[in-house]
């Protein structure tokens, strides 16, 4: 169908999961065993309700912010997600492209499919990026490529830190991967062996399991850039992360690809809001997994995020090129601007917890 009838982010999942290779619909669309925290990480935003407040002219609205000093037209940024070569053939180089004509911040996964240098070229000069860092055993090889994605001028360093070890997805390990897939950027290519074809498990061999708190300080000394950790569980590690001094978190259990049954996203936002409110203050916090609609948006800057990122959907909008990707941005933003106002407020600096009854999901 047309992309002028697309009208949610749900319409592209739904074409998605008939028009993408059954290899891709089941790598992305995977969770690790059971489902319950990717299911539960959209279930827990359905749970909290608004408390809209009333007469307050809303006729201009900005959905206008700023993530980690760049400049973005709606608070949310596309969630580094490996391999899009497998939506479409353009794969990051088509999220640089829609990303910026719609004015949103791609984050580049250390498992794309393209090289950063590539991906970067299919921007204008100076759009911002963000690159996600996975630690390779071999730290000269992370080393090397967190200076290059310096000079490439990214703009941020996102840590994953969630999955030292791949999730057991196990729709993505029943089907064969083609073994002449390969990720550029760690420099290694899929193979099937006696688990499965499970693309993220073959492909992260390369992925430093031993990586720990004091490595911050290496990860420190090797780039100038805002350091921000991605995969944050528990008011016990927010804090770890402020002590730490890093610039931000990421809220996120990989979408649901990690650990089956850890907290769904937002309940853990709830958290650091109970239990650490002094991080909101010292550094940028985001929060990923879920966001299907503009209201799992306000939901999470109400509860203290300076922004958000969506995986998936954007993958899903990928079958459709760059097109695919500002269809998607752009609904996303209406939806955005439709809740500010019908919540009464004209701006993101106006939201806050009050805005919200979270009197269903306060004694878990
Ligand atoms: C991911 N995610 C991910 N995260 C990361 O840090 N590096 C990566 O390479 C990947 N790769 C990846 C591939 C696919 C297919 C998916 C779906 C996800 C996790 C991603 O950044 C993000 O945390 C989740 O996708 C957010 O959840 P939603 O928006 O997909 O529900």
């Amino acid at each position: 169908p047309p992309l002028s009838t697309f009208i949610n982010s749900y319409d592209f999942e739904k074409v998605a999961s008939k028009t993408l290779s059954k290899k891709a619909w089941a790598f992305y669309s995977a969770g690790a065993t059971d489902l319950i925290t990717r299911d539960d990480n959209k279930k827990a935003f359905d749970r909290i309700g608004f408390r809209p407040r009333i007469l307050r002219d809303v006729t201009t609205v900005s959905t206008e912010t700023k993530l980690l000093g760049c400049d973005s037209s709606i608070p949310l940024f596309i969630a580094p997600v490996g391999m899009a070569k497998l939506a479409h053939p353009d794969g990051e180089k088509a999220f640089a492209k829609g990303a910026a004509k719609a004015g949103i911040i791609p984050c580049i996964s250390t498992a794309a499919s393209y090289s950063a240098s590539e991906i970067v070229g299919f921007a204008p000069l100076n759009h911002p990026f963000f690159f996600q860092l996975y630690v390779d055993k071999n730290r000269a090889k992370s080393e090397r490529l967190l200076r290059e994605v310096g000079e490439l001028g990214m703009r941020a360093i996102f840590v994953t830190v969630d999955a030292p070890v791949p999730g057991k997805r196990e729709a993505d390990e029943r089907l064969h991967v083609d073994e002449s897939l390969s990720s550029p950027i760690s420099g290694v290519k899929a193979i099937n062996d006696s688990k499965g074809g499970g693309i993220a498990r073959v492909m992260g061999s390369f992925i430093d399991p031993g990586l720990s708190w004091t490595d911050i300080a290496w990860l420190r000394s090797c780039t100038n850039l805002p350091i921000v950790i991605k995969g944050i569980q528990t008011a016990e590690d927010a804090r770890l992360a402020l002590e730490h001094g890093v610039d931000g978190i990421v809220v996120s259990n990989h979408g649901g690809r990690s650990l089956d049954t850890s907290p769904a996203a937002i309940m853990v936002l709830l958290e650091l809001q109970r239990r650490c409110p002094e991080v909101f203050k010292s550094m940028e916090v985001f929060l990923d997994g879920g966001i299907r609609r503009g209201t799992d948006v306000i939901k999470a800057l109400c509860l203290g995020a300076k922004g958000v990122a969506v995986g998936r959907p954007f993958l899903y909008a990928l079958t459709y090129g760059s097109d695919g990707i500002e269809r998607l941005t752009e609904i996303l933003k209406d939806e955005i601007e439709t809740t500010l106002r019908l919540l009464g407020v004209t701006s993101l600096s106006q939201l806050h917890p009050g805005l919200l009854n979270t009197r269903d999901v306060d004694h878990l």
